[in-house]
This record gives structure tokens, C-alpha cells and sequence, in this order.
């Protein structure tokens, strides 16, 4: 606690603490200066009883402290005045009463001072959070352009911001030193491609796997986009692939039709980076394709590419490509896939599904709904500095000049165009796990962790957040009548996903059950899946043939001709490498202040129920943990990006 040598209210421990005036100075009687970190969570700020000014210094008093307070009777300078304002949810007022301080609170939620409240404080944040529009067709954004227009309520601690300004300069320095980032020209070999990355267990692994077309089928289920991937039942014309071409590679006794038919037929289509234009790396022309692959699940259970497209149109100039093709023509097809793979994962299921509906379902927490509103305190802790590392990607790596326009063939156009594609195609039902699984037809697949990791902690999130939502909402008419819920609802479906009914994203909430699954989604969107799509990227993308940010050759149009010079030639210079690897150790390293899936040490809940539910919550997280920690074990790569340990609550990274 600060006091500054002034007195003050506030929580200590889990009392209320009056603090005695120490100096003169300062009005009256002195309601000074407490700050919300000794106090857990929030504060207030003041200038003393008589100057009549007491502020906010958490989003309005959710955490244990004080929150605004607001001088009561103005005319009153002498000290004498009263105050109120809310805490844990409850309205306060302040005053002296024959020379002493008493504190009443007021609970009843239908009083009018305490809606008028609620009001106020909706006001204020909605002039503080405004809407922007970063790019035509994208979901809106916070109306900022630098992280120094984020209020403190926002944006990084002292501690993370600290570190991460240091990771950078260390690893950029260390990257400079070897030279790597001034070389505009091919790798030398594949060994000096192996040799930029420090001796990771799994980046090594990728480096001896990653031709294996095992290692590349897995990596549609558990690798950094796990959400492409789907069951194939019926070829499209657009990829005319005959039963006698993939014939071989089915295993003796079978045929495309019956193994089409029998559920192990899968497909990936990239039909989103269709036209994309691609620009220029050091004024040379880069390639961007759109590519179809057609993928088997083997008797032993493993994932294996058949056959691969590399455009929208057959023909002549876009052969099928085998892997009974030279050893070097299929290589370069599976890599186009990949490159295709970092696009799609970069700008869309993480950039688009992660980061960007994180921050639409913040500003519209904050914006709608008012500090003491229990779903508030659930879902306030899933946004901690999601905003601000989203106004720092817009200032550093999606800006024209950023890292993706400089060192991927997309370019700034090409990101605006893609997100926006994404955005259109984005439904409901694919940011629900259960109902995204079903609907990708990708239940009985074996070996997908991803699957399975997701959907214990969907189904973890889900009892938690239900039984949250049980607790403070008896029926569904308590639902429908919470204005301020449906406008939050309203909000995100008007400037998140822009008015689109045929997203099936909710427009307003209608029962209990549709409010829980909507904040399921939102739970497991910022922590979850984020993690999913996060947490490997330096893993599975520091050996650059593995996840090539760009290609600086067009597509092959014939067989035949791809040696490994040609293949050094298409993939990234060794420059854009090195920038590409700094950006990966960046946005996959753990900083010191991550808050886990779990946390959360405002204890914005006072009551005994929720607080209750919150600790059923960490442990179930904890079985989780030991469980996902035994298969790991067991298993030649273990899947880890979902274990609870390495799950933050919020888009932070
Ligand atoms: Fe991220």
C-alpha cells in the first residue's frame, strides 16, 4: 500500500483500512492515495476528502481496492463531504458522520444510484475504448496507434515489458553477430540452413524429419494449424486425381473409393490464397500459390500425402504430383504446401481467429459492460494485454513495412486480402471445438492431439464457465432482460464479425445455455487456441524448409526438373530467414509475468459459490495436466502446447 504520507480507505488483507491524514496539504481531511498493487488488484487515487476527487485505478474497482469514488457533495470543501463508489461489485459511500469516517454499502440492484452508476461508468469507458476499422473487411480493432495511447489498465507491466524489449535486442544482436541478417542470398546447403538454430530438441527433430511424409501428415494435426485438415468424401472437380495414380501408396487390397467411403480419405484445400497478389524481397518477385492436398490414413494409423496440386486449375501446366515422383520434385510440392500452411496459419487461424476476436470480445467487455457485471470479472482476466500486443503487432509485423510485408511473399496487400477472405468464411460453429471437429468430419482420426488435448479442456471450460453462469443467472428470462449483456453481445456481432447472419455468430442471447457456450467460445479462444497455435511456432518454424515464409520461384509446371540447387534457390535467403527466426522467437517465448490458464490473482469473485467453482476449475486443470504429461512420456514428439502449464489465460504474445 501507498499512502504517500496521506491517509486513505482501502482493503488490507481482506479488511477495510482506514488510513489516518499525515501531512497537511491536501484537503480536508484527506482521502489519499492508495494504489491498487499492494492492495491486490484495485485502488483508488485521491486528492484528499476536501479536494473531491478519488480515481479509478483498476477498470473501476474490480479488484479488492476502492474503486471510483466520486465526491458526493461538491459544495463541501472542507473536508466534510462523502463519497461513493464501487467495491467487489458492492456500492460504498464515504463520509464523516460527528467527526467520523463511516462506511456504508449498498447492494440492492435495483436502486437507481447504483444503475446511474453503471451508467457512468459505461460512458466513460466507452469514450476511453472506441472502435477503429485497421483495414476494410477485417474485424474492428481499439482506436490506438501506438501502445503509449493505451491507458495503464491495459497495456504491459513494468516486468513484461522489460523482457521483451530484451529478448529482442538480444536475439537480434546474436542473429547480427553471425551475419545471418545481412545476407540476401540462397543457403549455401541444408546443414547451413540446420546450423541458424540453437539446439532445440524439437527443431532438430524437424530438421532430420521434416522430407518424411509421416512427419508432414502429423503436422495437419498437431503442428501450429491444426484446424485445415478434413475428411474427404467426394474428390472435387477442381482436383481430378484417378484411383489408378494413388493406387500404390493405399496399401495391397484396396482402392481410393472404398477407403474414400470407409472414412480415411482426407483433404487440404488452400483455396483462400487463390489470386493473392505476391510482392517483392530485395525487388525480386515472389510466388504465392494455392495448393490442394489429398491425404491417407494408413492401417497403422498414420497420416500420409497422396497426391498434390499446386493451383485451383488442373491441367497441363498444374500436374498432380506423387510421392512416387523424383525425390526432389515431391519434396518441393509438399514445401509449396507448407508455405501455403504458414500463410494460413499466420494470417488466419492465428492473426484473424485468435488475436484480432480476442481483442473484439476486450473492447466490448469493456465497453458494455460495467466492472461489477459478473461476467465482467469471468472474462477480464482472458484479456490481459491482449490489447496492447495487438496494437504492437499492428505498429511492428502486420503494418506495411512490418516484419510480414518485408520477409513473406504476401506482402501488406496480400495479409488486407487474406484476412478479409478469412473473415468472410469464418462461422460460429468452427470457433466451437465439438462443433468444428464434427463438422471437419476428423472425430475418429487417431494421434490428434490437438483434438483431444482441446476438447478435455472445451469440456473443463465449459462446466466451469456454465456453472459461473448458473450461479448468477437462474433462468432464461434473466438472459433476455440483461440489457447490458445483449448489447456486449450485440457489439461483437456488429463490429467483430460485421452484422454477417450467415456467420451464425449470436446477435443477442436468448437462454442460459446459448450465453454459457458463446463464453466458452470466448474462454477457449483467447487461452486455448491460442496456445495451440502459438506455442509452436519456433518449434516447428526455425528450420525454414519446414514452414518457408515465402518462395521466390514460381510453382513447377512440369515434372522432372527440381534439384536440390533449384529447391536452396525457391526457399527464403538466408536475410529473410534470419528476420523470420527472430519474429518466431519473439511471439513462442515465455515471458516472466505469463498468467496461466486458471489464474487469477484479482479475486475479482467474493462470494463463496464462484470462488468455489474457481477452485474446482484449477483443479481439474491440474488433472489435465497430469494426464497430457503421462502420454508425453510415452510418445517419440510430444504434443505440449496445450498442457495447462503452457496455456496463458489471454492473447498476451
Ligand atoms: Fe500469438
Amino acid at each position: 500500500m501507498v499512502g504517500r504520507g496521506l491517509g486513505g480507505v482501502g482493503w488490507w488483507e481482506g479488511v477495510l483500512v482506514v488510513m489516518e491524514e499525515r501531512g497537511p496539504g491536501n484537503g480536508g481531511k484527506g482521502l489519499g492515495r492508495m494504489e491498487g498493487r499492494g492492495l491486490g488488484g484495485g485502488g483508488m487515487v485521491g486528492r484528499g476528502l476536501g479536494g473531491g476527487l478519488v480515481e479509478e485505478s483498476d477498470y473501476g474497482g474490480g479488484g479488492k481496492g476502492l474503486g471510483r469514488m466520486e465526491e458526493k457533495d461538491p459544495e463541501k470543501g472542507d473536508g466534510k463531504g462523502s463519497w461513493e463508489g464501487w467495491l467487489n461489485g458492492v456500492l460504498v459511500v464515504v463520509g464523516w458522520c460527528e467527526g467520523a469516517l463511516v462506511v456504508l454499502k449498498l447492494a440492492d440492484d435495483e436502486l437507481e444510484i447504483l444503475k446511474e452508476h453503471r451508467r457512468q461508468e459505461l460512458q466513460a469507458r466507452q469514450e476511453a475504448y472506441q472502435w477503429k476499422t485497421f483495414a476494410e473487411g477485417w474485424p474492428r480493432c481499439l482506436n490506438v496507434d501506438s501502445v503509449f495511447e493505451l491507458d495503464s489498465n491495459v497495456q504491459f507491466s513494468c516486468v513484461r515489458a522489460t523482457n521483451f524489449n530484451g529478448l529482442l535486442i538480444f536475439q537480434t544482436a546474436s542473429h547480427l553477430l553471425a551475419g545471418f541478417l545481412v545476407r540476401p542470398t540462397s543457403w549455401k546447403s541444408l546443414d547451413e540452413i540446420r546450423s541458424i538454430f540453437s539446439r532445440t530438441k524439437v527443431p532438430e527433430y524437424v530438421a532430420a524429419h521434416w522430407q518424411e511424409d509421416d512427419f508432414f501428415g502429423y503436422q495437419f494435426l498437431n503442428g501450429n494449424n491444426p484446424i485445415v485438415i478434413r475428411q474427404c468424401a467426394a474428390l472435387p472437380a477442381k482436383f481430378p486425381v484417378t484411383p489408378e495414380m494413388v493406387a500404390d501408396f493405399l496399401g495391397g487390397g484396396t482402392t481410393l473409393d472404398k477407403e474414400m467411403r470407409e472414412g480415411r480419405i482426407f483433404i487440404v484445400d488452400y483455396d483462400v490464397l487463390e489470386d493473392t497478389p505476391a510482392g517483392t524481397i530485395h525487388g525480386r518477385q515472389q510466388y504465392i500459390t494455392a495448393p490442394l492436398c489429398l491425404l491417407h490414413q494408413g492401417t497403422d494409423g498414420l497420416l500420409r500425402p497422396i497426391a498434390i496440386q499446386l493451383s485451383q486449375t488442373p491441367g497441363p501446366s498444374s500436374p498432380i504430383f506423387l510421392p512416387s515422383d523424383a525425390e526432389w520434385d515431391w519434396l518441393l510440392a509438399k514445401t509449396w504446401v507448407r508455405n501455403a500452411d504458414f500463410y494460413s496459419h499466420q494470417l488466419l487461424a492465428h492473426l484473424l481467429r485468435t488475436h484480432l476476436f480476442a481483442e473484439v470480445f476486450a473492447v466490448a467487455t469493456l465497453r458494455q459492460l460495467p466492472s461489477c457485471h459478473p461476467i465482467f470479472k469471468l472474462l477480464i482476466p482472458h484479456f490481459h494485454f491482449t490489447l496492447h500486443i495487438n496494437t504492437l503487432a499492428r505498429s511492428v509485423l502486420i503494418n506495411p513495412g512490418g516484419v510480414i510485408d518485408k520477409s513473406s511473399g504476401a506482402t501488406y496487400e496480400g495479409l488486407v486480402l487474406l484476412v478479409q477472405r478469412g473473415l468472410e468464411k469464418v462461422t460460429y460453429s468452427s470457433l466451437c471445438l465439438p462443433d468444428d471437429i464434427r463438422q471437419r468430419g476428423v472425430t475418429q482420426i487417431p494421434n490428434y492431439r490437438y483434438r483431444d488435448d482441446g476438447m478435455i479442456l472445451w469440456e473443463t471450460i465449459q462446466r466451469f464457465v456454465s456453472a459461473i453462469v448458473d450461479f448468477y443467472y437462474k433462468e432464461d428470462a434473466a438472459v433476455r432482460e440483461d440489457a447490458e449483456l445483449q448489447a456486449w453481445v450485440m457489439d461483437i456481432f456488429v463490429n467483430g464479425f460485421l452484422s454477417r447472419n450467415s456467420s451464425g455468430i449470436p446477435s443477442s442471447f436468448q437462454t442460459v445455455a446459448e450465453l454459457s457456450k458463446f463464453l466458452t467460445m470466448v474462454v477457449f479462444t483467447c487461452s486455448v487456441q491460442h496456445a495451440a497455435v502459438n506455442n509452436g511456432q519456433y518449434d516447428l518454424g526455425a528450420f525454414i524448409p519446414n514452414a518457408p515464409s515465402s518462395m521466390r520461384h514460381p510453382p513447377p509446371k512440369t515434372k522432372g526438373k527440381t534439384v536440390l540447387q533449384h529447391f536452396l534457390d525457391t526457399i527464403p535467403e538466408v536475410d529473410t530467414t534470419a528476420n523470420i527466426l527472430v519474429a518466431l522467437i519473439l511471439l513462442s517465448s515465455r515471458l516472466n509475468d505469463m498468467r496461466l490458464l486458471g489464474q487469477y490473482p484479482e479475486e475479482r469473485f467474493t462470494e463463496a459459490e464462484p470462488r468455489r467453482i474457481l477452485r474446482t476449475f484449477r483443479a481439474e486443470l491440474e488433472e489435465i495436466r497430469e494426464l497430457i504429461e503421462e502420454r508425453n512420456h510415452v510418445v517419440t514428439l510430444r504434443y505440449n502446447y496445450l498442457n495447462p502449464l503452457e496455456t496463458e489465460n489471454s492473447v498476451s504474445i
